[in-house]
């Protein structure tokens, strides 16, 4: 690590105006200056630089961060190489150990860098042998055509086929002067006991996995020969550029389609997702044959917060995977189940009834999980009642999972119906499984644990998504810009603003600002000083240019929720008090509305359906909102009108 003396000192010295000065002629305006911006093409400048506050911004493009983010953006370097550059520029003595952190980031670099193009390079050499070789045109495309996959759908997801040869793709690899370390690191050459290297996935047909931006990252061959002993699929291993448990196969071709639908269908396998798109149905992602990990769940939340697990039509599969649902539902999404007949996958049944068929299956035949897992469970236990004891527990904990407090109360009643139990004792026991939930989350809170930082290019994407998100941009601003002061009764306005968010069960939906709460909350918990400049000068790039776009808006946000009559009578304290109280019954009202319309078309469709519990349960919801949405009316009519 760099001492954060060191960062300062460097932080200190690299006034924005001159780091940037470098690269973009500035005319003042003002207390600021603006140019051209380097981060997009443009004819009249939106890019602003505040030499006080030390950030730049484009207006245009969303970009904006510190002299640090600045140099990393401009000049593609890591974090450290940036810090580096910029000691060398102002003669600042760079700690002798830390080279080895600065090559390490290039070596790391250059070697991603490699690896891509090397993966690009095969991804194009499986599709050419399978579209132009004889082998690959007998084995590989009959294969592909056999199963019933179309031309187009085999060209969109650029499957391919490798040679069955011990060294063809060694060998072309080599002419085209990769490093053959590379290829064992990029998984494409294995070695067997006896030290013979081998093309890994020689004889196989090739699915390509791509990740969100649609880069090739790795690869997975299905073995053709049924009697074949070896493993039915060989996939790439970890690489720089791969991390299994972090990616979604399909993702890429499915992003649009699931925002567009606001929902997403999961699966098990490549050939699932591959045939649904066949079948019309491109809103689908697959897990690859693993259970889903956070990581992958985050990914999906970016797009919706709707999912649909789709289960092949075998019993015991399903138990084993009730638990990973929790996890969906403990991310807050809402989670529905589809079951197949038994047998059945989605490839497979795709395939036996056609687009509209398959398509009609799955409007007609998608169940809200706790429902349908109160119904399964129930069929084992019953007239046991030890059994069914065990069954509440295990509802009772899916329902704990949920983080919004009227879902909870809406399923704690449906079920009580249900399993015929009283709802005073569902919700005892709900408030015993939502104690050890809560203290799990704190737990994790206080770990310190770096959180992984997604992807700067997506990054830029999601901050200008920003009118949506409003609310939720204010109270963040407001916690960077004043949470470091006290107020009495608090450690300082951070606290307070936290508890009150923990209170009052507000969602945040914003990814990065999700991530400044879990910092704050990290400051909090473990006693550590903060100021704005801590943000704007975060060591994660993300927070410190998130921090930046934040502190330099176009029009100085001045929330149109907010009364103007009082501002008189109230100290500053009291009238940010204020804001913060309307900002968070906002932002819940927002969700509010969401959920309100979400059950709408919900109970429109279990009408439509003839399906008595769905109907139930949504009545509930309903209800159970409408009341909350008067409530908060009523609150947001006090503070403004106080
Ligand atoms: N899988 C794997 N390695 C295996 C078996 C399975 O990685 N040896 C993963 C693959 O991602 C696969 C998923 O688990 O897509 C589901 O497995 P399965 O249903 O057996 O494969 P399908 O993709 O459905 O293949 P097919 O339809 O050709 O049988
Ligand atoms: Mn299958």
């Amino acid at each position: 690590m760099i001492p954060q003396s060191k960062i300062e000192e460097i932080i200190h010295a690299a006034h924005i105006e001159e780091v940037v000065g470098d690269y973009v002629r500035l005319k003042r305006r003002g207390a600021n200056l603006t140019g051209l911006c380097p981060f997009h093409n443009e004819k009249t400048p939106s890019f602003s630089v505040s030499p006080a506050k030390g950030i730049y911004k484009c207006f245009g493009c969303g970009k904006a961060g510190n002299s640090v983010n600045f140099i990393m953006e401009h000049d593609g370097l890591g974090y450290i190489e940036a810090l580096k550059s910029l000691a060398d520029r102002y003669r600042i003595e760079w700690p002798q150990q830390e080279n080895v952190n600065i090559d390490q980031e290039k070596a790391i670099r250059s070697e991603k860098e490699s690896l891509q193009v090397l993966n690009n390079w095969a991804a194009e050499y499986f599709e050419k042998q399978l579209w132009e070789s004889e082998e690959g045109k007998n084995i590989g495309l009959s294969y592909f055509e056999e199963r019933g996959f179309r031309e187009d759908i085999i060209r969109k997801f650029k499957l391919g086929y490798s040679i069955d040869s011990w060294d063809h793709l060694a060998n072309a690899a080599v002419d085209m002067q990769f490093n053959p370390d590379l290829l064992f690191k990029g998984g494409l050459v294995k070695q067997n006991e006896s030290g013979k290297q081998y093309d890994a996935y020689r004889g196989r047909v090739m699915f390509i996995i791509h990740n969100t931006q649609g880069k090739v990252i790795a690869f997975a061959g299905r073995q053709l020969k049924k009697d074949d002993k070896s493993a039915k699929y060989v996939n790439s291993p970890e690489t720089l550029l791969y991390h299994k448990s972090n990616e979604l196969y399909g993702l890429f071709f499915a992003k649009t389609a699931i925002r567009q639908l606001d929902f997403v269908y999961l699966v098990e396998g490549y050939t699932d997702v591959i045939s649904m798109h066949q079948a019309g149905v491109e809103n689908v992602v697959a897990s690859s044959g693993t259970s889903l990990t956070e990581n992958q769940i985050k990914l999906l939340k970016r797009h919706t917060d709707n999912v649909t697990v789709l289960y092949d039509g075998d019993a015991a599969g399903i138990k084993a995977s009730l638990r990973g649902i929790d996890m969906l539902l403990e991310q807050g999404m809402n989670v529905k189940v589809l079951l197949f007949p038994d047998g059945e996958d989605p490839d497979s049944y795709a395939k036996k009834v056609g687009s509209n068929q398959f398509q009609l299956f799955l409007q007609q035949e998608t169940r809200d999980f706790i429902l349908f897992k109160v119904k399964l469970l129930l069929q084992d236990a019953a007239n046991d009642p030890l059994k069914k004891a065990q069954v509440t527990r295990d509802i009772v904990e899916s329902i704990s999972k949920i983080p919004d407090g009227i879902k909870r109360m809406a399923f704690i009643r449906e079920c009580a119906t249900l399993l015929e139990l009283n709802e005073q004792l569902l919700i005892a026991e709900l408030n015993k499984s939502r104690n050890g939930f809560l203290s799990a989350k704190e737990k994790e809170w206080i770990s310190t644990e770096p959180k992984e930082i997604p992807h700067s290019e997506e990054l830029a994407q999601i901050l200008a998504d920003s009118p949506k998100y409003e609310q939720e941009h204010y109270i963040i601003k407001l916690l960077v810009q004043h949470g470091h002061k006290p107020l009495e009764g608090y450690k300082n306005i951070a606290e307070y603003i936290l508890f009150k968010i923990e209170q009052d069960e507000v969602q945040f939906e914003h990814e990065v600002m999700r991530l400044f709460l879990q910092e704050f909350k990290n400051y909090i918990l473990q006693n550590i000083e903060f100021t704005t400049d801590t943000f704007v000068h975060h060591s994660n790039p993300i927070l410190s240019s998130a921090a930046a776009s934040l502190l330099v808006t176009q029009h100085e946000m001045s929330p149109r929720w907010v009364s103007k009559y009082d501002v008189v009578m109230d100290t500053p304290e009291e009238i940010m008090i204020k804001d913060v109280q309307s900002a968070l019954l906002y932002l819940e009202k927002h969700h509010l509305n969401k959920l309100l319309t979400q059950v709408q078309n919900e109970l429109k469709e279990a009408q439509e359906k003839n399906l008595e519990d769905d109907l139930n349960l949504n009545m509930e919801v309903y209800k159970l909102l409408k009341d909350k949405q008067q409530l908060i009316s009523q609150r947001i009519g006090a503070v403004i009108l106080h």
